[in-house]
């Protein structure tokens, strides 16, 4: 099985064609004709919430600086959108990170993440942060692994209750974030 480090990526998210057969993925910013393409992965991934497509085209044209798409063959093997907080630019909050089954357990989501932080060096991220439901390992799992891998805390506090979905059935989502970063 394949790990994806993060160097090697890098070196493919520059190029926003399709990888050659059996290479790694393109890492690289969504555009608008990936959207269709994105919905539909995030519906193979629950558990994660299904926006519309109309959601996704506007992460792909508003916020692609801040999302990452990874495409190995033609097809979006994972994505990641984010932003940073409107009233906290130092704060990079991920909204969500979805693997495609045929592409886990090779350190892509690492790779996107990490990916997505070597892109926004400049602007001086301090924390990271990102909800996550209690019973998300895998999800848990993976931002435990960045905050190992960037010598960074990480702390969880009580943030979206599920009274707060109102009549859905929903968990709660309490925060995790990871930082500050950079204070050795
Ligand atoms: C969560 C998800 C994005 C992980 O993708 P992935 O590419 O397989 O993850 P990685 O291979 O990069 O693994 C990252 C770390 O998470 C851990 N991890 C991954 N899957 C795990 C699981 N099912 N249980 C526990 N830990 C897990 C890995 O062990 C790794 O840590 P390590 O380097 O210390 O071994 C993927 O499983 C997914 O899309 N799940 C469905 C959607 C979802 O829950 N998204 C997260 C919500 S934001």
């Amino acid at each position: 099985m394949t790990a994806y480090a993060e160097s090697s990526l890098s070196s493919t998210a520059a190029s926003a064609g399709p990888a050659a057969p059996g290479a790694g993925p393109t890492l690289r910013a969504p555009q608008a004709q990936d959207a269709a393409a994105i919905h539909q992965l995030i519906a193979e991934c629950p558990p994660l919430d299904l926006n519309s497509v109309y959601v996704y085209l506007l992460l792909c044209e508003h916020f692609r600086r801040t999302c990452v798409v990874a495409e190995r063959g033609g097809r979006v093997d994972g994505f990641i959108s984010a932003y940073f907080l409107p009233e906290q630019p130092d704060v990079l909050f991920v909204w969500q990170v979805a693997v495609h089954e045929r592409a886990r357990g090779q350190r892509l989501a690492q790779a996107m993440l990490g990916h997505l932080k070597q892109r926004l060096a400049s602007d001086r991220i301090r924390f990271l942060e990102t909800t996550v439901s209690p019973d998300n390992q895998a999800s848990r799992g993976l931002f435990k692994a960045m905050a190992r891998r960037w010598q960074a805390p990480l702390q969880e506090q009580e943030f979206f209750q599920s009274t707060l979905f109102g009549r859905q059935a929903h968990d709660a989502e309490p925060l995790l974030r990871i930082g500050p970063f950079g204070a050795a």
